[in-house]
């Protein structure tokens, strides 16, 4: 019998990352495919779901392909099942034919802060909380319905079934509506403590229960991979899909974050901390996403910046624009370059300072309509400096997410990384400095992806359920260590100021 290997996709804002790996979740191949992002307003953000779907047939041939050039000629043959990650929150409305109705609007989108107002005030502050483990937040998935129910009627009584953007790929691949407890803890119509749907929500949105798909865990099949998908992505029909889980769960999957207490860190368009635990519990003001974890009998805290490495694609895309000229002439990447310029200048930036707040922010302060900002500039201050101060001004922020986690009691010995911006030494040194703790990067940065080929291990049962990551994928990298306390505490504490100051 050749040896299983097993395909992960995780649909990020981004782009789609396809990751295949063995059952003990060492990495082969992978690959990745871009999409666009559309803002047609201030505020808010959309993406067409089928971009998703094209992706994840592209990015599994070329998946393949890789795992066929690095020596394993019958990858294609041997997936023995798919797993599934996916930016979580976004509503996706589809008709009786399983057809978008409108754009998907993504966890990033703020158009529904008004919605929150009128829910809180509806249905009450605590009930909400007391209900969900949650509170209402702009880019959660039913103020998003809700904006939906009153602006595009249309749309709405049209709409047959709420998917979110993981479930509707994997629907276009099989045949099944489904979701997992991990990913439907972001919709705010789900009872996380309890593991199903929450009637009480469902009934006060109007959201009827037949709009919702059936709920499972994360590992279980739900779907076999149908004949038409099979031959978009080069594989086999009849492979099994698991419901597979949010990409914040998923990432921990990959970087072994399962024991109650550990602790992870991601850097991808949004920042992240991630604390694992073997019962619910939720803040009672909700300032912590209080959400399942994708194991049966696992939960997690999670406190979210929107706005992470999506800042330093921003400063790339605008003030930084000669960067990539530059980098393609000295023959090194973009990041290596910004690594380079930023760590020419001191820390502190010679008094310039960043807020990262440019998508709106959850935590640690939550505001829809909050802005970023630099602050403190001198005619000294060089584009260099500005570079290094997003940098900072990002880890400052992540550095008040973990004081999020700490002050729920939670004390991490270190932090695994994981995310295209840990790729950068330098931001990830900043980061242990800002959490004050030791930072041990996951081997891949495609956690997300390897944690939804490691669900399918487990859903095919040839991995245990409670069996941690590969040691390889985080044990092997040396921890780095916070070497500039006084300094870090000083940024940490004004970074706090310019926050309140931002909203
Ligand atoms: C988690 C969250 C983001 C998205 C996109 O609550 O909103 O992390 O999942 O990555």
């Amino acid at each position: 019998m050749p040896v299983p290997l097993f395909l992960g996709l995780d649909i990020g804002t981004s782009s789609l990352k396809a990751l295949i790996a063995t059952a003990e979740g060492t990495p082969v191949a992978h690959a990745s495919v871009e999409y666009p992002l559309s803002t047609p307003r201030p505020e808010w953000s959309e993406q067409d779901p089928d971009n998703w779907v094209r992706a994840a047939h592209v990015a599994t041939r070329a998946a393949i392909a890789a795992a066929v050039r690095l020596g394993h000629a019958d990858a294609a043959r041997r997936i023995a099942g798919i797993g599934f990650s996916g930016q979580m929150h976004g509503a996706t409305f589809v008709d009786r034919t399983n057809t978008p109705l409108r754009p998907c609007i993504l966890w990033n989108d703020a158009r529904s802060a008004d919605e929150c107002e009128r829910l809180d005030r509806d249905i009450g502050r605590e009930t909400i909380v007391a209900r969900t483990g949650n509170r209402m937040l702009a880019g959660f998935t039913a103020p998003k319905v809700r904006w939906v129910q009153r602006h595009e009627p249309a749309v709405w009584s049209a709409t047959d079934c709420i998917l979110l953007p993981k479930d509707y790929v994997r629907l276009k691949l099989g045949s099944v509506r489904a979701t997992d407890a991990a990913d439907a803890s972001g919709t705010l119509y789900f009872d996380v403590a309890r593991r199903v749907w929450s009637m009480d929500m469902l009934r006060d949105l109007e959201i009827n229960a037949s709009q919702v798909p059936a709920c499972h865990e994360s590992p279980d099949p739900v779907d076999r991979l149908s004949q038409s998908a099979a031959a978009l992505m080069g594989l086999t029909a009849g492979i099994p899909l698991m419901a597979g889980a949010g990409d914040q769960a998923a990432n921990a999957i990959g970087s072994g974050i399962i024991a109650p207490g550990a602790v992870a860190a991601s850097l991808g368009t949004s920042g992240v901390i991630f604390a694992a635990s073997d019962s619910f519990r939720a803040s009672p003001d909700g300032a912590l996403h209080a959400f399942c974890h994708a194991l049966r009998g696992r939960w997690h805290l999670m406190s979210v910046m929107l706005s992470a490495a999506g800042c330093m694609r921003w400063y790339l895309d605008t003030l930084a624009r000669d960067a990539n000229a530059r980098a393609n002439a000295e023959g090194v990447s973009v990041y290596e370059l910004l690594d380079r310029d930023a760590a020419a200048i001191e820390p502190g930036c010679e008094g310039l300072r960043f807020v990262p707040t440019l998508s709106g922010e959850r935590c640690p302060i939550p505001n829809p309509h909050a802005r970023g900002g630099f602050h403190g500039i001198s005619m000294a201050h060089t584009q260099a400096h500005f570079t290094r101060a997003v940098m900072e001004g990002v880890a400052a922020g992540m550095g008040l997410c973990m004081g999020l986690i700490r002050e729920a009691g939670i004390l991490p010995p270190e932090v695994i990384a994981s995310g295209g911006g840990f790729e950068s030494p330098l931001w990830t040194a900043m980061h242990a400095n800002a959490f004050g703790i030791p930072v041990r990067k996951a081997e891949t940065p495609d956690s997300a992806a390897l944690g939804a080929a490691i669900l399918a291990a487990i859903g095919t049962e040839h991995r245990g359920e409670f069996q941690e990551s590969s040691r390889a994928n985080t044990e092997i990298a040396p921890a780095i260590e916070p070497t500039q306390f006084h300094i870090w505490k000083d940024l940490m504490a004004e970074q706090k100021v310019l926050q309140r100051i931002a909203l």
